[in-house]
């Protein structure tokens, strides 16, 4: 078992040592790690945010555990050469178009929710956005009109095919949870979104015990503060997920808990938090590692077919939530270390 490590920028490399030290407290058996440069970090040392070394790197292993990259320094470069194309080259590269990102709301936490407790404690719901396609991959650029002005521009679109690939992932996750899908898209006003509804619908008829529901991408975000219970498993763009998934996580107390997986067609896949590099607190040892130990946990259940290991990971993270162990994104005073200690003292 062959697993990468791409700490990257900011707070990555933080947060990232606390799940390696959790992983590797599991003491399994043939188990084997391989650090590599990603981001800011990687341009610097090696003149490109994906060095072909990491590439290799990424491709010889099973899976990547990833932490964030993203460096304030660097965003005047030509875009191919910013931190971002890091991570994006490798969902690209990878083909790692499902991206699945959780949103639970701990036992005890309720009240570090952005919303009301009792509206809080209802939330189990699962996104999955489509991480290949939409407005991230189109043709883009910056232009000077014949008159003078200048114009952004990039392309939004969605084959058929594309939809359906990550339409079944939604579905089949629907039949492993409560059965009922939610697409979101903004079909009332983009022909990219008519597609994807068109094809979700024929789609659905493979699935004959899942409710599927529409749900412009506008009312999602409200619904989504409005009565978060309402959603099982969300299936959206790669767009709409991004923004999306960074409301639930508040929604369930903290960007600091939200932990993914994007996968392949194989067993490939890459687990990262959802946050970024958060320059604000980078090296003060102040970021929640948990996103991305539950990411690790991740890993291990959906790249090594660890599902017990999984289970334990999430377990001992969720004792250390009801103990009283918070980060300062919870409002508590733990630092990036205590936190990952709390954890493996519970491990
Ligand atoms: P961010 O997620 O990095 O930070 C947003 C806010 O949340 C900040 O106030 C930050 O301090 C806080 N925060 C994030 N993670 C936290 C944690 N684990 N514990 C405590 N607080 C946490 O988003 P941003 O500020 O918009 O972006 C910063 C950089 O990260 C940018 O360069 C962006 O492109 C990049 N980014 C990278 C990824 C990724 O690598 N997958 C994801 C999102 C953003
Ligand atoms: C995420 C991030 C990335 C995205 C950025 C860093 C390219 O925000 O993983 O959510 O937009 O997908
Ligand atoms: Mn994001």
């Amino acid at each position: 078992m062959k697993i990468a490590v791409f700490a990257g920028d900011g707070i990555g490399p933080e947060v990232t040592r606390e799940a390696v030290r959790v992983v590797e407290a599991l003491n399994l058996p043939d188990l084997v790690m391989f650090e590599g440069d990603v981001g800011g970090v990687a341009y610097k040392r090696h003149g490109h945010p994906l060095p072909a070394e990491t590439l290799a790197i990424a491709r010889s292993c099973d899976a990547i555990l990833f932490g964030a990259v993203g460096d304030p320094d660097c965003d005047q470069l030509d875009r191919h050469l910013r931190p971002e194309q890091a991570i994006l080259g490798l969902r690209k590269e990878l083909g790692l178009f499902a991206n699945l990102r959780p949103a639970k709301v701990f036992a005890g936490l309720e009240d570090a929710s952005a919303l009301r407790p009792e509206v809080a404690s209802k939330i189990d719901l699962l996104i999955v956005r489509e991480l290949n396609g939409d407005v991230y991959f189109g043709e883009k650029g910056i232009r000077t009109l014949p008159d003078g002005r200048r114009q952004g521009w990039d392309v939004m679109s969605y084959a058929e095919d594309e939809v359906r690939r990550i339409a079944h992932v939604g579905f089949r996750a629907a039949m492993g949870r409560g059965k009922r899908l939610c697409s979101v898209d903004k079909a009332n006003v983009l022909e990219t979104s008519q597609v994807w509804r068109d094809v979700m619908i024929e789609v659905a008829s493979e699935y004959p015990e899942v409710e599927l529901s529409h749900m412009y991408v506008d009312n999602a975000a409200m619904q989504l503060v409005r009565n978060p219970g309402q959603f099982d498993v969300v299936v959206t763009g790669n767009l709409f997920g991004d923004i999306l998934s960074d409301q639930a996580s508040m929604c369930v107390g903290s960007i600091g808990l939200l932990a993914s997986a994007s996968l392949s067609d194989g067993k490939m896949g890459l687990y990262e938090p959802i946050h970024g590099s958060a320059p604000d607190i980078a090296g003060k040892g102040l970021a929640n590692p948990m996103a991305t130990i539950l990411s690790a946990a991740m890993l291990l259940r959906h790249s090594l077919g660890l599902e017990a290991e999984a289970a334990r990971i999430e377990a001992a993270v969720a004792k250390a939530l009801a103990d009283g162990i918070r980060g300062g994104d919870l409002g508590g005073n733990h630092g990036t270390a205590a936190i990952g200690d709390a954890v493996l003292e519970r491990l």
